[in-house]
């Protein structure tokens, strides 16, 4: 059986989602995915970015990771989004991207895969859950199949959110926990995925 193919798509301005999206390439490639990290492109006004030291900082310290592109979404068997929570909502950014990918929704190409997200936000209520929710209104459109970690393992019992998994930047960057849940967010990505793989197969 070919090993399960994932990519992990995601938007971050000041670091705290890129964290995340490295645990869950640690987790999926620990559960023998092969993985492709890839980030949206940026689409804020230079000055903007400018006027955020961290968020300029961020950009340049994550200059040599590749965009996403509909080839990865193609190539890949599960997709995990990140993207920070902007007044309840996903980030333009990863919105952005994904309003391009109606071409291969038409033609059916992104149904039958496994997708999943994660987010932050900066405070506990700031709209973790919504921000999850509104990302999965479009997995659905495109008739995928969603995988959220609910609290099937120990480490969601203490990160809290079976939406998917979530942190609270406005504490720091992510520790421990968020780490841990990102990768069992990871892992049951890829066990769902190789189901999956192997099923059809
Ligand atoms: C325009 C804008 C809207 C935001 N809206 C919220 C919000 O509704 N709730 C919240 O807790 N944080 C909000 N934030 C804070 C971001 O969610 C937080 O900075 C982000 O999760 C950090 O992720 P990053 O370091 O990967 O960029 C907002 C930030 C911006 C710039």
């Amino acid at each position: 059986m070919e090993p399960v193919n994932v990519a992990v798509v995601y938007y971050s301005a000041t670091g705290n989602l890129h964290a995340l999206a490295e645990a869950i390439v640690e987790g999926a490639e620990k559960a023998g995915a092969h993985v492709r990290l890839r980030k949206v492109a940026e689409t804020a006004a230079p000055e903007a970015v400018d006027a955020n030291p961290a968020w300029a900082r961020h950009i340049e310290d994550t200059a040599g990771i590749a965009e996403a592109g509909h080839d990865d979404l193609e190539w890949a068997d599960a997709v995990l989004f990140g993207s920070p929570t902007r007044f309840g909502n996903p980030a333009s950014q990863l919105r952005r991207f994904m309003e391009t990918t109606g071409p291969l929704w038409f033609q059916g190409r992104l149904a039958d895969k496994v997708y999943s997200a994660f987010t932050a936000s900066n405070t506990a209520h700031g709209g973790q859950e919504s921000t999850l929710l509104a990302l999965g209104n479009t997995f659905y459109h495109w008739g995928g199949i969603i995988v959220p970690p609910g609290y099937t393992d120990p480490i969601q019992f203490k990160s809290g959110n079976p939406y998917g998994t979530s942190h609270v930047a406005g504490d720091g960057a992510p520790g421990d926990v968020a780490l841990d849940a990102a990768r069992h967010q990871a892992r049951r990505v890829v066990e769902t995925a190789a189901a999956l793989k192997t099923g059809r197969a």
